[in-house]
């Protein structure tokens, strides 16, 4: 008779310290050695980015899975999109044949850790819309352009589609690529980084319809509104940056003369025009640590990431841009007690959370993944 191990639950680990969880989590990571890699992205809060190999931007930790050679199970401290494209990329055939045919694992410590913009985008109402298109435009002359922060059903589309993922960090080098190829883009699902992206090309917003998948025709767009767009943009957003207004920008130039405003692209257009300098997380921190002592900031991004810079740098005047808590409530999920018990559910050999995307979905997406790589 073979007896079945099963998982161990949840609930106890809520009630252990941190200080044990960091223990335990310190232990399967040296029980573990070089086979695991931890991945955390800049919104994580502090005491999960203590226990990360490896910290980054969308762009970045995507590059780290894609390039990963010892590990065979990344735990990804991100939300569920990531844990998607490090699956695609660390199991990719050409990586896949390097290991003799053996698989990266990949953990999304909390399986409710989503992404609400991503979630505004169903494949389904991608490819309503992509034939709804079809009957006022040529969608042969469409290229279209998912931002990372998608489902990997949407990344396969775009790749079938001859089209690409882009990050915050290379949408407008994604944006020409596309441009390149067809007179007009369409991008999803964030209108936000879309529209700042393709204003700086010198498009105007009356070429850039916003397609409302809930509305009765034509996403509420004319005919000829499409007739005339260069860049269709998909109504979603990000719940978190959506908060930043033009008048915390204007409250914190008053009360703080010479103060830099610096924020996400995913900020909408009234704020995003206001800024002196935006860029991915990973420009964030870069542009703060590049900045002489004594800088003034107003930063408008996810709050975790924005307390992280002010404890990492004393000797600049970091603020938050904006006087309520704008925080990514998905990313906040991912906590220590859920990383141990993940992680030992792992090395016990019932293991939890386990992220596979479909080989035909994968297929897809990578095609469109690898264009996202080779654009910068
Ligand atoms: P980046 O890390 O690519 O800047 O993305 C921010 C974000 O919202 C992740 O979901
Ligand atoms: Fe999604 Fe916004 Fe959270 Fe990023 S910050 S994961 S876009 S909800």
């Amino acid at each position: 008779m073979t007896t079945t191990a099963l998982a161990h639950e949840l609930k106890p680990y809520k009630s252990l310290s941190n200080d044990e969880l960091r223990q335990r989590i310190l232990a399967a990571k040296q029980q573990l050695g070089d086979r695991l890699l931890i991945l955390g992205h800049h919104y994580q809060q502090d005491e999960v980015i203590e226990m990360a190999d490896l910290r980054g931007d969308s762009y970045l930790l995507s590059q780290m899975a894609a390039d990963s050679q010892d590990c065979r199970v990344i735990a990804f401290c991100g939300v569920h999109f990531m844990a998607e494209t490090a699956d695609i990329l660390a199991n990719r055939p050409e990586k896949l044949a390097e290991r003799g045919g053996e698989r990266v694992d990949v953990i999304l410590p909390d399986m409710a850790a989503g992404c609400s913009m991503a979630d505004m985008a169903a494949i389904e109402q991608i490819e309503d819309a992509w034939d709804e298109l079809g009957e006022v435009i040529d969608t042969q002359d469409i290229t279209p352009v998912t931002y990372i922060n998608s489902a990997a059903s949407l990344k396969a589309f775009v790749g079938r589609h001859g089209g690409i993922v882009c990050t915050s960090s290379n949408a407008h080098a994604a944006i020409e690529w596309a441009f390149a190829k067809t007179s007009r883009v369409m991008f999803f699902p964030d209108q936000h980084l879309g529209r700042n992206t393709a204003l700086g090309m010198n498009i105007t917003n009356d070429q850039m319809p916003v397609w409302d998948p809930y509305a009765s025709e034509l996403g509420g767009n004319t005919e000829q509104a499409l007739e005339n767009s260069k860049v269709i943009l998909w109504k979603g957003h990000c719940s978190v940056h959506q908060m930043f207004r033009p008048e915390h920008v204007a409250m914190f130039r008053e009360k703080h003369p010479g103060i830099k405003i610096l924020v996400h692209p995913e900020c909408p257009q009234e704020v995003f025009e206001l800024a002196d300098e935006y860029g991915s997380t990973g420009k964030i921190i870069k542009t703060v640590e590049a900045a002489p002592p004594g800088s003034k900031w107003a930063i408008g991004t996810e709050l975790h990431l924005v307390n992280r810079l002010k404890e990492e740098h004393p000797e600049q005047e970091i603020h938050f841009l904006s006087p309520v808590v704008c925080m990514c409530a998905t990313m906040y999920r991912i906590d220590l007690a859920h990383l141990a018990w993940s992680l030992e559910n792992y090395l016990d050999g019932t293991p939890t959370n386990l992220i596979e995307v479909d080989d035909e979905t994968a297929k897809w997406s990578l095609v469109a993944l690898e264009r996202m790589l080779e654009v910068k």
